[in-house]
């Protein structure tokens, strides 16, 4: 476990919709300047997990605390001043495609940064470099392949410069070359502005490409959570399962 204090608690969160519990008790500390890669199956609460985070969902029971506030108790306005601590790459991508690159990514400095157009364009330029993009900006979603498409989100969730960078599902839908491609720029945009990053997913080739501690949702808990060594070693059943990408002996598969 990582010395010093965590820069998010979560304790005892806990979200149900429609009766059907979701999360049913996540306790997990994220660290400043971690990498935390967040594992679970479809469907098991990943993205209702990391929601919680920035405060787009709110839970039933528990708490989020950021830098020592707890968000899920937190005045409107305190709430916001810390969401902005975030960046956030959504699993669907979240592009619009009728604008292009650079107005994509120059959307949230347009409205809480107060740089001038000149500020923007240079801060758009060093985005998509620090993504490993460079001179797309006339371009638009539609002509980009789905592994840039990506990219720009990233670039679009650091505009602000967040310190907590949270991504989900990152690299659904990519092939291999490209998973290790995203999977280099996450640790290119975490080494160059010393962020923590929480990143989402079930994809093993990136997991262990990025991760300085992983933990996996089940059933609505975290069953297990360590350093990458001791994580394949861990002796739950499904850890290990999930990490050979078996059936575990006893489950049905679920979708
Ligand atoms: N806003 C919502 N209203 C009702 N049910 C929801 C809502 N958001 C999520 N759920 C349900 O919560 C469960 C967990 O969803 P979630 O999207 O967090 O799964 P996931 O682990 O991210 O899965 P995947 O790997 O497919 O992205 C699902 O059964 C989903 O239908
Ligand atoms: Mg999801």
């Amino acid at each position: 476990m990582p010395q010093g204090s965590p820069i998010i608690s979560i304790i005892g969160l806990t979200k149900a919709f429609g009766g059907k519990a979701v999360l049913r008790g996540i306790d997990l500390e994220i660290f400043p300047g971690e990498s935390l890669v967040v594992l679970g199956g479809s469907g098991a609460g990943k993205s209702v997990f990391l929601k919680h985070l920035i405060g787009l969902l709110h839970p039933d029971e528990g708490h989020v605390v950021v830098d020592g506030v707890d968000i899920t108790v937190a005045e409107p306005t305190v709430a916001i001043g810390l969401r902005k601590r975030f960046g956030m790459s959504f699993q669907e991508g979240a592009l619009f495609d009728s604008m292009s690159v650079f107005e994509n990514i120059a959307f949230p400095l347009r409205r809480h940064s107060g740089l001038d157009e000149r500020g923007i364009a240079g801060q758009v330029r060093r985005c998509l470099s620090l993504v490993r993009l460079e001179g797309i900006e006339d371009r638009f979603p539609a002509e980009l392949s789905g592994g840039m498409r990506r990219r720009v989100g990233f670039a679009r969730a650091i505009a602000l410069e967040p310190e907590i960078l949270l991504f989900d599902e990152p690299t659904t839908g990519l092939d291999p070359i490209n998973t290790a491609a995203i999977a280099n720029v996450i640790n290119h945009m975490r080494h160059e502005m010393k962020v923590t990053a929480v990143t989402i997913t079930h994809d093993m080739g990136l997991a262990f490409r990025i991760a300085d501690r992983l933990a996996m949702i089940k059933d609505g808990v975290i069953i297990a959570q360590g350093d990458p060594e001791a994580f394949r070693n861990d002796p739950d059943p499904y850890v290990q399962a999930f990490l050979k990408g078996e059936v575990p002996a006893g489950e049905e598969v679920v979708t």
